[in-house]
Order: C-alpha cells, then structure tokens, then sequence
C-alpha cells in the first residue's frame, strides 16, 4: 500500500472555486500544483514552482501576452503560457541575446472541465506534453451544476482513505444517526451483485436497504440505487425513481503520502423536496465526512504501530478489488500494454 498511481485523472477542484483571471496552490500527489482559469475562461493546472529560481507561480498574476494567456512569475517576470507551460517571455532578454525562451517549460497538466467538476491528468512522465487519454465518464449526462460540494482533508494515506470509503461494515456503526441508520434498524443481510466495468466496478441496480431511513422517506418505494468506484479514487452513486435523479460523486485526491483530499460533489435534477432541506442536506452530508474522518484519525494512533491488518469475506472484497486493481494498472503501465479488469462479476453477502 502507498504507491500513487499516475497516467490517470484526478479531481482537482469544483469550477466555481477557480474564479477568471485567479490561481491558487494546492498540493495534488506530493506536487505543488497551481490551479487557475485565465481571462478566457479556460481552467489550466501547471507545476507551482518557477523553472527559473523555483517561486510559486501561484504568488504570480495571469497577463496576456502578445494575445496568449499567461502566468507571469512575481521574481522577474517570465511567463508561462496557460495552456502549455511553455515559457513565452524573459523581459531581462536584450536585442542580440539569442536565448529561445520557448525551450524552458513548467510541468503542465492537462485539465478536463464538464459537469461543475476540473480534474487533471497527471502523468508518470512530468515532460509529458501530448494528448491526455479521455476523462473518466461517470454518466452525469444532464447533471451540469452540483448543488453543493463538500471537502475535507483527512490524514490519511490514499490506500486506506479509498478503503475506508467503500467498507460498508462501518456504516452501522459510524454513521448512525437516527435519521440515517439509527442502531434500533438493527443489521440486514445485504446481498448485492458486482460487475466489473473500467477501471472499477458497479453494484447492479438495486433497491436501497430498508434500513436506510432517509431514502425510504425521501424517495417513497419507487426507487433504485446503483453504485460505482473507478481508479484512482471515484465513487459515485445514483439513487433514482422514474421522475428524479440524485447523484453523488465522492472524488479523493493525494495530496501527498499521508494526506487525502476527499471531495463530494452532489447534483439532483426534479427533487424539489431536496431543494427544500437542502440547507440541511449540506450539514448532513458534512457530518458524514467528519464521522469517517474522526476515525481516520482514530485509527492512525494504531496505525502508528505499523500492525498488519486483515482482511475479511466478502465485507472486504472490494478492498482487496481495489489493490489488485491498483497492481494491475502499475503493471500494465510497466510493460505498456492494455489494462485488463482483474474483476470476475460475484455476488456477495454481509450483515450491516
Ligand atoms: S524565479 Fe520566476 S522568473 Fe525568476
Ligand atoms: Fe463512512
């Protein structure tokens, strides 16, 4: 556990947070990235260290220069095309002084903006300047606006952040609060069916546990829930009726080793109840990140004992999924051949 995969899309920031013509720092897999969107509107991402004498760029300004976007370092004002990092500009450059400015690029990531959502492709190769494979599809398809997103920071290192994600065990437990799933519900057998699909895999179209309270109110009886996770760290689920959709993206992104960055992005379309309690949608949704937080942090006091840890059927299946997910693409990066889903589709069983 602990190797970051690359050569993939990660979330980097919901769009309303990059404002035109602003930039800001964030660390993305132990790099210092600045994000931004120039006076085009273009969202871009790029390395945040200046090649010249390594100031952040971010501490920076967008100008245009000769019509081309750029971000002009704060030390001597080089600066960095948008869109391809490359160096447009060293104003200390006198007639006759045939430096070619355009040989010095900053580490540039391709960005992808649809659906509310910028994420960026960050390669194994930090040259890379080609064409980034298509973004991941997550079927968001008429959902362009969030409603709302959350975040939080947890200390924790991506492998346990993305497992402690997709433990449906703790659920009982840790979110249990009386309008969720309060302990009087008591456990149900849970039995689900799981397919492979890119880079992941689905829980088939289902209905919700009668123990979850607030779909059982919200939705009535008409409804169905699907569930999905993709690699790097994408899990989304859509809870359906014939009428509305409510979906929610839970994105993670390392920042570093030891730190994950956990984003949920949550759209509906024809749900005016849930535009009603949205002001308490936000707190809810809110709480169930501090509770997985708390015992993240919970957990990193044994963690600090390097134990081992077990893994038990079928509850953690799909954290075993996850890691062989994770070695067969490392693989299939290494010997530069396909990806091949590792996943045979199973039905599996638990008590929660
Ligand atoms: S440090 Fe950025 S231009 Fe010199
Ligand atoms: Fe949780």
């Amino acid at each position: 556990m602990s190797d970051l995969l690359r050569d993939l899309w990660y979330f980097a920031a919901p769009s309303r947070e990059l404002k035109r013509g602003e930039m800001f720092r964030r660390e993305i897999l132990g790099d210092p990235v600045l994000l931004g969107r120039d006076e085009e509107g273009r969202a871009f991402a790029m390395r945040d260290i200046c090649p010249h004498r390594a100031v952040p760029l971010s501490a920076g300004r967008i100008v245009s220069n000769d019509g081309v976007q750029t971000v002009e370092c704060p030390y001597h004002g080089w600066r960095y095309g948008t869109q391809d990092g490359v160096c447009k500009l060293i104003p200390s450059l006198v007639e006759g002084q045939p430096y070619d400015a355009g040989r010095i690029r900053v580490r540039h990531f391709p960005t992808h903006e649809a659906n509310g959502i910028v994420l960026v492709f960050v390669s194994s190769d930090p040259k890379f300047a080609g064409a980034a494979p298509p973004a991941p599809e997550f079927g968001l398809a008429e959902l362009t606006e969030p409603k709302f997103v959350i975040h939080r920071v947890f200390a924790a290192a991506m492998d346990n952040a993305v497992v402690g994600l997709m433990d449906p065990a703790h659920v009982p437990y840790v979110h249990n609060q009386w309008w969720w799933r309060p302990p009087s519900t008591g456990k149900k057998l849970k039995e689900k069916r799981f397919v492979p699909r890119e880079r992941g895999w689905s829980i088939e179209r289902h209905k919700p546990a009668s123990n979850s309270l607030a779909y059982k109110y919200l939705f009535g009886g008409d409804v169905t829930t699907e569930i999905s996770f993709m690699l790097p760290g994408f899990r989304w689920e859509v809870v359906e009726t014939p009428r509305s959709r409510l979906f929610t993206l839970t994105c993670l992104t390392p920042e570093n080793e030891n730190s994950t960055r956990i984003t949920q992005v949550t759209y509906w379309r024809d749900a005016i109840w849930l535009d009603l309690i949205k002001p308490i949608l936000i707190p809810a949704a809110s709480e169930f990140l501090d509770q997985d937080g708390r015992m993240v942090d919970l957990q990193n006091s044994g963690l600090a004992y390097s134990p081992s840890m077990l893994w038990i059927d079928d509850i953690d299946v799909q954290a075993k999924w996850y890691l062989k997910l994770k070695r067969e693409w490392a693989k299939s990066r290494e010997e530069n051949r396909d990806f091949v889903n590792p996943i045979e589709p199973v039905t599996l069983k638990w008590m929660s």
